[in-house]
């Protein structure tokens, strides 16, 4: 496995795999790779015939007072991950190299970023929708793989592919958990013992609330209070930033539970903002 510092570089690289008619594959991600990254390059390596995975901590997706600073790294780790998974090139540049001095062009989706992450986090997307599509500029994939925990993330990908016209296909790959449920994340690392025991019952008051709804619960002001109630019960520190139900496509919060809906949460736990969703078909 090659690893690729520079935007130039992967761009010819990339470039030249297309003209022997290669398809490529794009994991981007932001290190500290755990199985949650492993099971998104499987998932893309079955799909192409050379993998690029990124690692790189966006600085543009982080707010001013959000973790940039301490967002975990473990180059060495990841090289030897991303290359067991079967990683073609380790696209890991500085961010000087990714935004040069003067960058004033951004790729912003504005309705699908008003509600969940987008509310909290006013620049979040902003950062991401541009970094994926400069990462899609210089790999030129034929497909990329992101995770449906970040499914906020996934569907702003989607509709910015669709209406820009991007030629790659977007795969989401299922939320890979923990043995208690807790969802894999980078920022669980962040966890004290004590915060750790309590997290997997993010997914707990998700899963009660789907039987509720299942079980034909149909307003969504009932289901938002169980689940706060829940949190409030079984995570006692937590802050909730927000319990929703939205439209799993355009991300709206729907009025009525009449049709498949997300139940989406992110709540705080010591240093952790922990996401969790869960895909309710009615
Ligand atoms: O999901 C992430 O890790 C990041 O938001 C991404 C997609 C790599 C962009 O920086």
């Amino acid at each position: 496995m090659q690893v690729v510092k520079t935007p130039e570089e992967l761009q010819a690289l990339c470039l030249a795999w297309k003209r022997e008619g290669r398809r490529v594959g794009l994991v981007p991600t932001m290190g500290y790779l755990h199985e949650g990254h492993m099971a998104l390059m499987d998932r893309a390596r079955s799909l192409c015939d050379k993998l690029v995975v990124s690692v790189f901590v966006n600085p543009t997706q982080f707010g001013p007072d959000e973790d940039l600073d301490k967002y975990p790294h473990d180059f060495e780790g990841d090289r030897a991950t991303a290359e067991a998974h079967g990683a073609d090139v380790m696209f890991a540049p500085e961010p000087g190299a990714m935004y040069g001095p003067g960058h004033a062009t951004w790729v912003v989706s504005p309705e699908l970023e008003r509600n969940l992450c987008g509310a909290s986090r006013p620049v979040h997307f902003r950062g991401v929708c541009t970094v994926v599509t400069k990462l899609f500029m210089l790999a030129q994939p034929d497909v990329a793989v992101f995770g449906e925990k970040d499914w906020q993330q996934l569907a702003i990908i989607r509709r910015m592919v669709r209406d820009l016209n991007i030629p790659v296909e977007i795969v989401g790959q299922p939320i890979v958990r923990e043995a208690d449920g807790l969802a894999k994340s980078s920022r669980n690392a962040y966890l004290t013992a004590d915060e750790r025991a309590l997290a997997p019952n993010l997914r707990k008051g998700l899963l009660k609330a789907a039987g509720r709804i299942e079980a034909g619960e149909r307003d969504v002001e009932a289901v938002k209070a169980f689940v706060r109630e829940e949190y409030a019960r079984t995570i006692p520190m937590g802050e909730i930033d927000y319990v929703d139900l939205v439209d799993p496509e355009t991300i709206a919060f729907v009025d009525r539970i009449d049709g498949p809906v997300l139940a989406a949460v992110a709540v705080r736990i010591g240093k952790a903002r922990l996401l969790d969703n869960i895909f309710i078909k009615v």
